[in-house]
C-alpha cells in the first residue's frame, strides 16, 4: 500500500508553484485542483497554501529579521516550509510541540537536511511571540499582506475603510450558499441543513453555514438543491428582469455560477452562456447539468459581438466582467502574488470596450447588469460613470440599500467578515422607444 504524502511536504511543494520564485505562477485553485491528499491531511494542506498566501509578506518579514545571512533562492523549499511552521504556530490552534517537531523532518523528506536545526531554532523562538505585536511595527502594506500598489489603492480609494478593507482581506471566508428557488424555500433548505445554517442580509436565496461542510453532505446538493456562491456574487441576477421566453445573456459565463442562477430566477427565459474560454465553458456546461438546467453555450468575445451575436436583441444582459479580484482576496489569496499594478489600466479598457460593445445588444427597456469582484473604483463607479456619460440612452436604476458605501453610480459593497464579498453591480436601464413597462419581470 502507498504511503499516503505528507500535508506539509504537499503543501511545500504547491506552494512552490503559486508563489514567485521558480515555479511555474499557477493559481492555487489551479494546484489544489489535484494531487490533493484525502480527509484531515488534505484539510491541512489546503490550510496552509492558503493560510501562506494570505500571510506571505508578514511570515516573510520575520523570517528575514532572524537571519544572518539571507536564504539562498534556490533555498526556496525551506524558506516555504519556515513560513508553512510559523502560519501554523501564529495563526491556528495545533499544539506547538507538534508543529515544531514536524518541521525538521520535512527539511529532511526536501532533501535540505542541512536546514533541519535552522527551522528548529526559528520554530522554537516564534513559538510564545504573540504575532499581532511582532507585526504591529512593520510598514502597513507589510503587516496587511499586500502588495504596496494594492494598498496605495485602497487607500486612495477607501480613505476610511482601507484598514478595514486590508483586515477582511485576511480572514478567511465564510461558507455561502444559493438555495435553488426551483427546489426548495430558503425555511426548508435552512431546516434541512439545521446548526449553523443562518440566512443571509442581501439576497433573499442564500444562507451562511458555520462550520463549513464538504458539498457531498449538503443534502441535495447533487441534484443541484444548492449552488456555493458568495452572497454579494447572487445579488446581480436579482437585478436583472426578463419576461417569459426573452432572451438574456450572460456575457462572461464561466464558471456558471451565475447562468444557474439566471435559469433558477427566469426559467422561461432563453438563456446565451458566452465566455472567451473554451475550456472554462464546459465548466458551465457541467454547472447546468448538475441543477438540471440549459443555456445555449457561445465561445467568443464579449467586446466582438460581430462575431457571434445572430442580430436578435436581448431583453436582459449580465456583464459580470473580468477584474483585478481586489474584492475577493481573502478566498484567492494568491492573486496578491500574481497581480500587477499594471494589469489593471488593460483591464479596464476591456471592461469599457465591453459595455460599448453589448450596449447596442440591449433592447430598449432592458437591462444590462454589470458587476466586478472588486473594490477598485477605476473598474467599478468610475468606469460606470464614464460609460454613462458618454451614453445617451442609458440610466443607472440600481436598487441598493440606503447605508451602501456612497459612490459616483452603482452599488459597492466592501468586504465584510463572516458576511458577503467585496463587490461592484450596477443595474443600467436603456431609455427608448419601447417603454419599460412593457418589461415585465417574469421572475417567481
Ligand atoms: C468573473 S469571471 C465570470 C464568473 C461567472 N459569471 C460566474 O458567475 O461563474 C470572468 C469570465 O470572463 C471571461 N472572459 C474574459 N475575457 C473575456 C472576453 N473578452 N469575452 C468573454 N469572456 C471573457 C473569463 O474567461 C472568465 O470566465
Amino acid at each position: 500500500m502507498s504511503k499516503a504524502p505528507d500535508p506539509r511536504l504537499a503543501a511545500v511543494r504547491a506552494l512552490e508553484r503559486v508563489l514567485p520564485g521558480e515555479g511555474d505562477g499557477a493559481s492555487l485553485r489551479e494546484v489544489l485542483a489535484r494531487g490533493v491528499p484525502d480527509g484531515a491531511a488534505g484539510g491541512l494542506m489546503r490550510d496552509l497554501c492558503f493560510g501562506v498566501c494570505r500571510h506571505l509578506r508578514p511570515l516573510n518579514q520575520w523570517l528575514n529579521g532572524q537571519l544572518d545571512k539571507p536564504l539562498k533562492p534556490k533555498a526556496q523549499a525551506v524558506r516555504l516550509a519556515v513560513l508553512c511552521g510559523l502560519y501554523e504556530l501564529w495563526f491556528t490552534e495545533r499544539p506547538a510541540h507538534a508543529v515544531v517537531n514536524a518541521y525538521p523532518e520535512l527539511c529532511r523528506q526536501l532533501k535540505a537536511g542541512w536546514a533541519s536545526g535552522l527551522i528548529n531554532a526559528l520554530l522554537r523562538k516564534a513559538d510564545g511571540l504573540d504575532p499581532a505585536r511582532v507585526f504591529a511595527d512593520y510598514d502597513p502594506a507589510v503587516r496587511y499582506s499586500l502588495p504596496g500598489w494594492l494598498w496605495r489603492s485602497f487607500q486612495q480609494d477607501w480613505p476610511e475603510q482601507a484598514d478595514d478593507l486590508a483586515r477582511a482581506a485576511l480572514a478567511p471566508p465564510p461558507f455561502t450558499l444559493r438555495v435553488n428557488r426551483r427546489q426548495q424555500s430558503r425555511e426548508q433548505a435552512l431546516a434541512a441543513l439545521g446548526d449553523g445554517a443562518r440566512p443571509g442580509d442581501l439576497s433573499p436565496w442564500s444562507l451562511y453555514l458555520s462550520p463549513p461542510r464538504p458539498v457531498s453532505q449538503l443534502p441535495g446538493f447533487d441534484s443541484g438543491g444548492f449552488s456555493v456562491q458568495d452572497e454579494a456574487a447572487q445579488l446581480p441576477v436579482e437585478q436583472l428582469a426578463a419576461p417569459d421566453g426573452g432572451r438574456v445573456l450572460d456575457a462572461c459565463a464561466a464558471p456558471g455560477g451565475k447562468t444557474g442562477q439566471i435559469l433558477e430566477a427566469f426559467p422561461g427565459a432563453r438563456v446565451t452562456a458566452l465566455d472567451l474560454s473554451a475550456r472554462r465553458l464546459d465548466r458551465v456546461r457541467n454547472a447546468l447539468r448538475r441543477i438540471g438546467a440549459e443555456a445555449e453555450l457561445v465561445q467568443g468575445d464579449a467586446a466582438e459581438p460581430a462575431a457571434w451575436w445572430d442580430g436578435e436583441p436581448f431583453d436582459a444582459i449580465l456583464l459580470d466582467a473580468p477584474c483585478s479580484a481586489s474584492g475577493i482576496l481573502r478566498r484567492q489569496p494568491d492573486v496578491k502574488w500574481h497581480r500587477r499594478r499594471t494589469d489593471l489600466p488593460p483591464l479596464v479598457d476591456l471592461q469599457a470596450r465591453m459595455l460599448d460593445a453589448l450596449w447596442p445588444l440591449l433592447r430598449p427597456g432592458g437591462r444590462l447588469v454589470y458587476a466586478t469582484c472588486s473594490v477598485l473604483r477605476d473598474e467599478n463607479d468610475r468606469q460606470i460613470a464614464d460609460f454613462l456619460a458618454r451614453t445617451d440612452d442609458a440610466e443607472d436604476r440600481t436598487e441598493r440599500p440606503a447605508d451602501a458605501a456612497p459612490v459616483a453610480a452603482g452599488w459597492q459593497l466592501l468586504t465584510r467578515d463572516n458576511g458577503p464579498d467585496g463587490f461592484y453591480l450596477a443595474c443600467l436601464h436603456k431609455r427608448g422607444a419601447a417603454d419599460d413597462n412593457k418589461v415585465t419581470d417574469q421572475r417567481s
